[in-house]
């Protein structure tokens, strides 16, 4: 996913601070083209400062940007053309109407038609309030409008930073509806939240952000896939037996050696099967000294996005941190 037509936003250590606080601390972005990509970390993770950077609304201090196939530097502006967003809360004219809001801001840009004015009001199901003033507006109707203005220009790129906030549970339902229809129509969202099961509904493809950086990042059946993982931990030279034990269990699931010098052994196991591969271990003489089972999306965010324990043994990637432990034998 490394062509120009396949990917919409590409970042490249990109690192910014505002003054001693790094909010971004070397940020790789991979966001093909056509999907919902769900940009999820808790509140300070650097959503937000990405956004920023994406709409050049701010510098970074160094790395690289590349949004529709273009370098996005100073010289690139007219990217942007190709690119609506909706950041923090958008301001409009509070005395306008929804309908007039709309129509003023599509006056500042490129031609827009007024049945597409309508449109849109119409996919946010603003349609029958379209007249009222905005300063009557609840949080959920003018996060309804500022998602309308972000694609008012019928953009290819969408940012959209925490759309869902002030949204009741039928907005949030009607948000995916559109973000999805968008995508299949070839566009590209990528869209923030801190909130795991909103980002779960909407999006094809998840990327995990913690402090500035990027923790995981990959389609979601995929991600929840890898959490149907039971792994243990044996003395070495218990290995050929263990994977021979394990690989019956695993059924046609896999079974690999991740830690061989630790011998952490990772099954594709149902993981409420955790008791079962530690009774047929132990049936075989050999006892675990640790097992672990992966669960739910859920656990694996909390555990990505922990603050990092005070320094202990050197974190490998991918090992125990993000994982219920529980000692077995
Ligand atoms: N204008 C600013 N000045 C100083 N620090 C900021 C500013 N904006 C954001 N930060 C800090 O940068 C980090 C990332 O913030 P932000 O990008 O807003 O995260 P998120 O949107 O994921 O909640 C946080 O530690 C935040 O306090
Ligand atoms: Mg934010």
């Amino acid at each position: 996913m490394t062509t120009a037509a396949s990917t919409a936003i590409a970042t490249k250590d990109l690192r910014k601070s505002y003054g001693k606080q790094v909010a971004l601390a070397g940020l790789d972005l991979e966001v093909p083209t056509g999907v919902v990509y769900g940009f999820l970390g808790p509140n300070g993770a650097g959503k937000t400062t990405t956004m920023r950077l994406l709409t050049g609304l701010i510098r970074p201090n160094s790395g690289t940007i590349t949004m529709l196939g273009q370098k996005f530097d100073r010289t690139r502006g007219d990217i942007l053309h190709d690119v609506g967003a909706l950041i923090e809360s958008p301001s409009f004219y509070p005395h306008l109407s929804a309908r007039d809001n709309l129509i003023v801001f599509g006056a500042t840009g490129r031609h827009v038609p007024r049945a597409r004015v309508e449109e849109l009001l119409e996919m946010v199901g603003l349609q029958d309030r379209a007249s009222d003033r905005v300063s009557r507006y609840s949080l959920g109707m003018r996060q309804r409008l500022g998602i309308a203005l972000a694609m008012l220009n019928d953009p290819k790129l969408l940012l959209l930073d925490e759309p869902a906030n002030g949204l009741d549970p039928a907005g949030i339902v009607a948000l995916r509806d559109t973000l999805k229809r968008l995508a299949a129509d070839g566009k590209t969202v990528f869209v923030s939240s801190h909130i795991l099961p909103e980002v779960q509904q909407m999006a094809d493809i998840v990327g995990i952000v913690a402090s500035g950086k990027l923790v995981t990042q990959g389609p979601l059946d995929q991600l929840l896939a890898s959490q149907a993982l039971v792994r243990v931990r044996i003395e070495p030279e218990q290995t050929p037996e263990a994977m021979q034990i394990l690989t019956r269990l695993a059924g046609d699931g896999h079974v690999e050696v991740t830690y061989p010098d630790i011998a952490w052994i990772v099954a594709r196991v149902a993981v409420n099967r955790a008791a079962e591969v530690n009774k047929a271990l132990a049936q075989a003489g050999i006892f675990a000294s640790g097992l672990e089972a992966g669960s739910d999306l859920e656990t694996l965010f909390m555990q990505l996005t922990a603050p990092p324990p005070p320094t202990q043994a050197p974190a490998r990637p991918g090992a125990v941190s993000g994982w219920n432990s529980g000692v077995a034998s």
